[in-house]
């Protein structure tokens, strides 16, 4: 049997209805608004990997030495046989979690939305590991999720404090679908960026390089060339807020000046004052009594937590009872 096996839940062209109706609703409501899923063409996921490696973007840093020292403390308190990721990427920072897995691990489901870069990462990570057996499964696992059959113990988990970008009422739903694919003795791995000041805060999502404002940017890029749009990037200035209420970071595309876009396969024409914002992301961030509330609610109970050596970031393990 071939290592390597991927399995599509989504229709080829779910995509392009998906933002079509993202963009739809979210640019004639107001205040406007664009799920950040969006970013991620080709050339986001290329910026967004260049983001990992800027100084001010510690987040990925610091999860992965999270996992370079705790790895094998995982695997022995879950001794997982399947592996389970959601949102996967190019799965970088899962090699500590396959390696340290082997040889108990029957198999490594990568979920992600992108075709492109499953079988990219799976032919990187098979090159090295011959013993190793990937399901990819193409999804969008903020939909819920059925799972291939797989052998338990199983460990799901997602990584790079991506749960942020989910709203709290949109966590709430998302940990009930992933408390739904496990049974008790399962495992969730969730990586949530802490709170902490807001110089270090803003400075991860407005870097001096710009890359993290032509990250933004690059949504309305994906706007033009799928639906047609005349947007110009130009016309607009990247944001980043910390909310110290909700302790979330926005990011936001604010027109210089009053202007009127042109969205073609929509027969739509946005209109924006000048100053007026396009609310793009949202990046919360955590403490652990707060992570440890959530998981509860969900039927998840949190049994380890660990962060990095300078607190930043944390990666939490909870069983399902
Ligand atoms: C990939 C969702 C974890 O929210 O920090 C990076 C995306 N946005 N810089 C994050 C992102 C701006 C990132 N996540």
């Amino acid at each position: 049997m071939s290592p390597f096996q991927l399995t599509r839940t989504l229709a080829p062209d779910a995509a392009s209805a998906d933002l079509r109706a993202d963009v739809l609703h979210g640019l004639t409501r107001t205040p406007k608004e664009l799920p950040p899923k969006w970013f991620y063409d080709a050339r986001g996921s290329e910026l967004f990997e260049e983001i990992t490696r800027l100084p001010e973007y510690y987040p990925t840093r610091a999860e992965r030495e999270i996992l370079a020292a705790r790895a094998p403390e995982i695997a022995a308190a879950t001794g997982a046989r399947t592996l389970v990721e959601l949102g996967s990427g190019s799965s970088e920072k899962t090699r500590f979690l396959i390696d340290a897995l082997l040889p108990g691990l029957d198999a490594y489901v990568p979920v992600d939305v992108s075709e492109s870069a499953l079988t990219g990462a799976a032919e990187a990570l098979l090159a090295e590991r011959p013993g190793l057996r990937v399901h990819a499964l193409v999804a969008d696992f903020t939909r819920g999720l059925a799972l291939p059959g797989t052998e338990g113990p199983r460990l799901v988990a997602f990584l790079g404090g991506t749960i942020g970008n989910l709203l709290p009422a949109e966590r709430r739903t998302f940990l009930r679908s992933v408390r739904a694919m496990l049974t008790p003795g399962d495992a969730l791995l969730l990586g949530t960026d802490l709170v902490k000041d807001e110089a270090t805060l803003v400075a991860a999502y407005d870097d001096a390089a710009g890359v993290t404002a032509a990250f933004n940017k690059n949504v309305l890029a994906v706007i033009d060339r799928e639906l047609g749009g005349d947007a110009d990037p130009a016309d607009f200035a990247h944001v980043a807020v910390w909310d110290p209420e909700r302790e979330w970071i926005e990011m936001r595309l604010r027109a210089r000046h009053a202007l009127a876009v042109k969205i073609r396969d929509l027969d739509l024409v946005v209109p924006f004052e000048e100053g007026e914002e396009v609310r793009t992301e949202v990046s919360a961030k955590f403490r652990q009594e707060g992570v440890r509330d959530e998981l509860a609610a969900a039927g998840l109970e949190l049994a380890r937590w660990w962060t990095d050596e300078k607190g930043r970031f944390a990666l939490s393990l909870a069983t399902a009872r």
